[in-house]
């Protein structure tokens, strides 16, 4: 496909909505609570800002800037930038994000699923029993939870199969504001509940005497997976970008908005966990669909917060799915001539039917284990503890070491000069980022 008839974003707001929409996702609300509560709390917490913005910032920029350079998805960008030892970098990109897609969707079912539950009234269970055996009964079904994966599979085929601005920009613009707005209304219900101040204390006072390699590891791949950086999706974002816009400038309100929504989160779930007695410890990946429900059942028009939370988390998830699905896709176009829907359509029909063994790793196959791990805790370790650290590393080097100072003029908007701190990123791509990656990568692989 010629890089005209791609496409792109109609506007920078659209932009800046897309990408945000894409960081923005399960990874913030679902996921950041459980593995914050997992590693410790407010130390783990800290290190996850020191990656964000120590790490992750450059990265969403060298990500755009290969995009906007190369207007190629993933494979295409490594190839055109640095010739065809490198698509294979773009390879594990799309392959990754598959994999990742297979349980995103799982989660975002079992989100449409507690929708249908809260517009039910069927979420007024406040004991924490209850709301466990609710949490089981669904995940462990054979059936229900994947008809809710198709269907979120295919809404998310269907927007990406309208293309960019059409499809991707337009629901992005959309969803972005209405999901800030639930949010916030939300969180101030949350911290203002009795009990809160254990959770806020937990999530917000670090404790340093947990603190490992490992959780530095967990850190990184948590930042990584909420930036939504590592497999490509910035590259093929970054392909439908204007040469005028300001890439600099609109990484960092990505990556901003991103950081904001997962500490909103960590204040609305934990504080709301500890509160009901929980160990955050032991919350794992049902936390926020156990702990939640109870809160909102115990408070004042609580069926409209929990059918506004469940329509958060389900709207959060449908922006970030289309950026996991957009790179197979536009791989599929760009560099084997499909056309757009087809890609659509092939790509979400490959994602479903890894998505029913996940499905059941959490129910009739829990027993099924890898190296302690359950199918889903296989994939989830593939991607966040190895796959998204590697993409990132291959990444920076490309950029760093093979296409070198022309990034730096890529990175400045058409017709400006190129920014002063610009040359300080380079240098941190190029000899900072790919030492601690790979240090990071190794030592979080060693078993301790
Ligand atoms: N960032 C998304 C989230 O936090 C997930 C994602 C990862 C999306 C990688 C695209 C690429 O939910």
């Amino acid at each position: 496909m010629d890089d005209a008839r791609r496409g792109g974003w109609a506007s920078r707001f659209g932009f800046i909505m897309a990408a945000a929409g894409s960081a923005v996702g399960l990874g913030n609300i679902w996921k950041f609570p459980y593995v914050t509560g997992a590693h410790g709390g407010g130390a783990f917490l800290a290190i996850y800002l020191v990656c964000v913005f120590g790490f992750g910032l450059a990265l969403v920029m060298a990500e755009l800037v290969m995009g906007r350079m190369s207007r190629r998805n993933p494979v295409g960008a490594f190839k055109r930038l640095a010739g065809s030892a490198w698509p294979a970098a773009g390879g594990l990109g799309v392959v990754t994000a598959v994999v990742i897609l297979s349980f995103y969707i799982v989660v975002a079912g079992w989100a449409i699923a507690y929708l249908v539950y809260a517009l039910d009234g069927a979420l007024s269970a406040t004991d924490a029993d209850a709301l466990n055996a609710l949490f089981r009964r669904l995940t462990g079904a054979p059936v229900a939870p994947l008809l809710y994966a198709a269907a979120f599979m295919l809404a998310t085929a269907v927007v990406v199969a309208r293309g960019i601005a059409g499809g991707i920009e337009r629901m992005s613009k959309l969803f972005m504001p209405l999901l800030f707005g639930i949010l916030v209304l939300l969180v101030l219900r949350a911290v203002t509940l009795p009990g809160a101040g254990e959770g806020l204390a937990f999530f917000l006072r670090p404790d340093w005497s947990s603190v490992d390699i490992g959780t530095v590891s967990a850190a990184l791949g948590q930042a990584f997976f909420s930036l939504s950086l590592g497999l490509g999706g910035l590259i093929t974002y970054g392909s439908y970008m204007s040469p005028r816009q300001n890439l600099g400038r609109d990484a960092l309100a990505v990556v901003l908005l991103d950081t904001v929504v997962a500490v909103l989160a960590g204040l609305m779930v934990l504080p709301a966990m500890m509160a009901a007695g929980m160990t955050p410890a032991e919350g794992g990946p049902g936390t926020t669909f156990k702990v939640l429900p109870a809160v909102f059942a115990a408070m004042p028009a609580g069926r409209l917060f929990s059918i506004g939370f469940f329509l958060l988390l389900t709207l959060a998830a449908l922006t970030s799915s289309v950026s996991l699905l957009e790179p197979v896709v536009s791989y599929l176009v760009d560099e084997r001539g499909l056309k757009r829907t087809t890609a659509s359509a092939l790509g979400s029909l490959v994602c479903f039917a890894l998505a029913v063994p996940v499905s059941l790793s959490f129910g009739v196959w829990h027993e099924v284990t890898f190296a302690g791990l359950t199918l889903f805790g296989l994939m989830d370790f593939f991607a966040s503890h190895l796959s998204l650290p590697i993409g990132s590393l291959l990444t920076a080097i490309c950029l760093g070491w093979v296409v070198g100072r022309p990034a730096l003029d890529e990175l400045a908007s058409r017709g400006q000069p190129v920014a002063a701190w610009a040359p300080v990123w380079l240098f941190f791509i190029r000899f900072i980022a790919p030492f601690a990656i790979a240090w990071i990568l190794i030592q979080g692989l060693i078993p301790g």
